[in-house]
């Protein structure tokens, strides 16, 4: 490890922040050293903030029918071989039923930007699962829609809203996306779910077609300005039914190391372990808690719909049951000293 990379690392576990030159020499002066000291690091703020404990989030995919065509999701509307479904409000309360005497306490509901699921059967959900289970925490999902509806869900008792920036460069944004999607109005959606009182995810893909370190140190002045509740971030992984089906896959290695960066950017975040660190590698996930993570999602969907919710090829998780899954996880975070928490989990102030 270089001394300026020693040095950089210095100052960011002290002031929580670099310039975009900075992340950017960082990002490209890392090796194996900086890594193992950075994961440390960010490891050892978690554990101060969270202790062992790391929380579960049960996630109903509850459809794979999208409006949308970014260029890199294998649900895109321009994949015709993706056989699309759509939960019904019976399905979804079910699933989260059962995620409910599995103990989990928050429940996410994710989904593509599907116009079937109007502010009135969405908030309708919403009530009837805090009616149900007034302890849980819900979570929403569901892509990009008016400010209207977004104070309107909130109203209906909506907790949190996951909705990934993507990429904080507007022209990375446009390359990623068709025209008809834009950089400005992803950002007002999250300012406008940051307004009505949400608790806010951003996050982006590692390793996106075109992603250059530059772009990845503006994702980082980002996150350090919004400062978000929640970050997800997971390599991209090809799909073979999308235009970017030959681009290679990000890797454990950067995803790993920005987990511990934006760990000592945002102490208190919440970090989710994704679906797909543990598709790229069989013990990706377990490495993204090592490296600072603090969340898994695990997934509560019906086992006859789960495999064709496919943003990438080679998603795992997919033939399981949600108990087996649930098992599984535990005993995955117990192997490397952590445990399971069922209550909500809000972010630590
Ligand atoms: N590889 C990895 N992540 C993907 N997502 C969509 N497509 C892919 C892919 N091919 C991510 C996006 C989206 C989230 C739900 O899944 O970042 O916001
Ligand atoms: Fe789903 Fe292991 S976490 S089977």
């Amino acid at each position: 490890m270089t001394e300026q990379i020693n040095a950089l690392i210095g100052k960011l576990l002290d002031e929580h922040r670099l310039s975009a030159k900075e992340y950017e020499a960082l990002i490209a002066g890392r090796d194996a050293e900086a890594a193992e000291i950075l994961a440390g690091a960010a490891s050892e703020v978690s554990r101060r903030i969270y202790g062992n404990a790391i929380y579960f989030r049960g996630l109903i995919e509850i459809s794979n029918i999208c409006k949308n065509n970014c260029l890199y999701c294998g649900i895109r509307r321009g994949n015709t071989d993706c056989v699309r479904y759509r939960l019904t409000p019976e399905e979804i309360l079910e699933c989260a039923d059962e995620g409910y005497s599995l103990g989990f306490r928050t429940i996410v509901m994710q989904g593509g930007e599907d116009p079937y699921y109007t502010d009135e059967m969405v908030c309708s959900l919403i009530r009837e699962i805090k009616r149900r289970h007034p302890d849980c925490a819900v979570t929403l999902s569901l892509g990009e829609r008016s400010r209207e509806s977004y104070a309107a869900l909130r109203e209906a008792g909506a907790d949190r809203y996951l909705l990934r920036h993507e990429t904080a460069n507007k022209a990375h944004y446009a390359r990623l996306h068709p025209a008809e999607m834009s950089f400005d109005n992803r950002m007002r959606c999250l300012r406008d779910l940051r307004e009505l009182g949400y608790q806010v995810g951003c996050g982006f893909m590692v390793g996106s077609p075109f992603q250059t370190n530059a772009h990845i140190a503006e994702d980082l002045k980002f996150i350090e300005e919004f400062q978000p509740e929640m970050c997800g971030i997971g390599p991209f992984i090809p799909h073979e039914k999308t235009p970017f089906r030959d681009h290679p896959a990000g890797t454990l290695e950067l995803t790993c190391f920005l987990l511990s960066v934006i760990r000592l950017i945002c102490p208190t975040t919440l970090l989710p372990a994704t679906t797909a660190l543990g598709t790229i590698d069989p013990l990706g996930r377990e490495k993204g808690i090592l490296a600072g993570a603090n969340v898994v999602m695990p997934n509560l969907s019906p086992t006859s719909v789960r495999k064709k919710y496919e943003l990438y090829d080679g998603k795992i998780c997919t033939g399981d049951e949600s108990a087996q899954c649930v098992r599984c996880m535990a005993a995955r975070m117990e192997s490397i000293g952590y445990r399971m928490v069922v209550d909500r989990g809000d972010v630590k102030k």
